[in-house]
Formats: C-alpha cells, sequence, structure tokens
C-alpha cells in the first residue's frame, strides 16, 4: 500500500462516520482532500466549514454546501490531516500552511477526528519542523523572540521562513509562516505555552488535547487510535 492509498483508506473511514445533517469542518491538505471527495461521494445533506481557501474550492466544487465558521450554531465533526501524530494524540499541524484556521475549526467542535498515513505516527514530536504563524509587520524580529522562547525550552533552533518560488508564503490569513526544526520536542505544553506568549505569534501548529480520535490507514487496514 502506499502512503496515498493510506490516506484515501482513512479518509474514507472518517466519511463513513459523517450522519446527515451534521455540520462538519473540513480539513486541509491531501488527506484531508481524501475525506472531502468521499463525503462528496455520498451525497449527504451536510454542511462543511473549511479551514482553507484550497478546501473550500475542493468541496464547493463537488458540491458540498458551504458555511463560515461564524455562521454555523455548532460544528459536530471535524476530520483534518496532520503531520504527525503522538502520544496522547499531541499533533505537529501547518505543513500546509492552514494551521490557524483548522485550529478554530478544531477549537469549534464537538468532536475532532484526525486522517493519516501510516508514518505520521512517531513517538514524540518534533522530527516535523514546527510550523509558527507570524503577523508580517516586525516578522524578523518575532523570528529573534521566537528562538529566545525555544531556547527557554532546551530547543537552540533557529526559525526559519517558509518560502515558496522565491517568496515567503502567505497564509490565508495574510500571514507569513516560520519553521522551526526542533529534532524532538519532550514537553510540547510548555513549547505551546512559550510560543503564544510571543508578541507577533499567531499561533503555532501543535495541536494539544484536542483530537478524540485517530484513523490511521495502515497496510492490514484503518486503526483507531484514542488519545
Ligand atoms: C495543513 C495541515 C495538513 O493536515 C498536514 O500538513 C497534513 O497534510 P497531508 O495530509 O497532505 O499529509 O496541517 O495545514
Amino acid at each position: 500500500m502506499t502512503a496515498d492509498d493510506q490516506k484515501r483508506a482513512a479518509g474514507e473511514a472518517a466519511a463513513a462516520m459523517v450522519e446527515a445533517g451534521m455540520t462538519v469542518g473540513l480539513g486541509t491538505g491531501s488527506t484531508a482532500a481524501w475525506f472531502v471527495r468521499a463525503l462528496a461521494a455520498r451525497k449527504l445533506d451536510v454542511r462543511g466549514v473549511p479551514t482553507s481557501q484550497a478546501t473550500a474550492d475542493l468541496a464547493a466544487g463537488l458540491g458540498i454546501a458551504l458555511l463560515e465558521l461564524d455562521a454555523a450554531k455548532q460544528i459536530d465533526l471535524t476530520v483534518d490531516g496532520a503531520d504527525e501524530i503522538g502520544p496522547g494524540l499531541a499533533l505537529i499541524k501547518g505543513g500546509g500552511a492552514a494551521l490557524l484556521r483548522e485550529k478554530l475549526v478544531w477549537e469549534a467542535s464537538a468532536r475532532c477526528v484526525v486522517i493519516a498515513d501510516a508514518a505520521k505516527r512517531v513517538a514524540m514530536l518534533g522530527a516535523f519542523p514546527l510550523p509558527i504563524e507570524v503577523v508580517p509587520f516586525g516578522h524578523r524580529s518575532t523570528a529573534l523572540r521566537i528562538s529566545d522562547a525555544l531556547s527557554e525550552c532546551d530547543l537552540g533552533v533557529a526559525p526559519r521562513l517558509r518560502m515558496k518560488d522565491g517568496a515567503p508564503v502567505r497564509t490565508d490569513n495574510g500571514n507569513l509562516i516560520y519553521d522551526a526544526a526542533c529534532g524532538r520536542i519532550p514537553e510540547p505544553a510548555a513549547l505551546a505555552q512559550a510560543l503564544k506568549s510571543v508578541t507577533g505569534v499567531v499561533d503555532h501548529g501543535l495541536f494539544l488535547d484536542l483530537a478524540d480520535l485517530a484513523l490511521v490507514g495502515e497496510d492490514a487496514g484503518v486503526v483507531r487510535v484514542e488519545p
């Protein structure tokens, strides 16, 4: 099975959890896209709350009715991918630069399911560089403060501005992304708190105590993992 087969199997398993009438948070990335396609194929009467413009475009093109976050009275279930899934379903997200909208939608959801291929499961978070969303004004000064926060957590690493095609990546919110190649994050909660205390940091890709269930595509089938 390829990683993409595993992502597809996880996405289809998550789509099977959706019931008619639900409002569903729609994640971002290649795994979440499999979920959106499988959900659309079920032709249920549901509304989707997209976590990025890319997902909004995909879902609308497949005929899923969409709602803005603030127009949704409640979000019954959100399904999204992850870059790493650690112990207790602590996650790194934001590889697709959608971490802020993703976290807003996750936090507004009654239940959150993370879907992934098997390679995303790790014994400790941190091999995947941690994305940090930063306002553009004074972002190089903010990056120095982020370095200080990382040092306070014994992570001596300089965050790198994410670039694409020679230009800084802009999020859907007009912000920038710095990636911190920590290597290992033994205390994610302490790091999350340190990063949130830096003025200019909008949010970071540590999703802690948010996922209720992981559906992980493995060669033998889709495995359910609980926190
Ligand atoms: C986007 C994300 C994605 O969920 C994460 O990057 C995983 O992507 P993929 O499913 O393509 O591996 O957090 O911001």
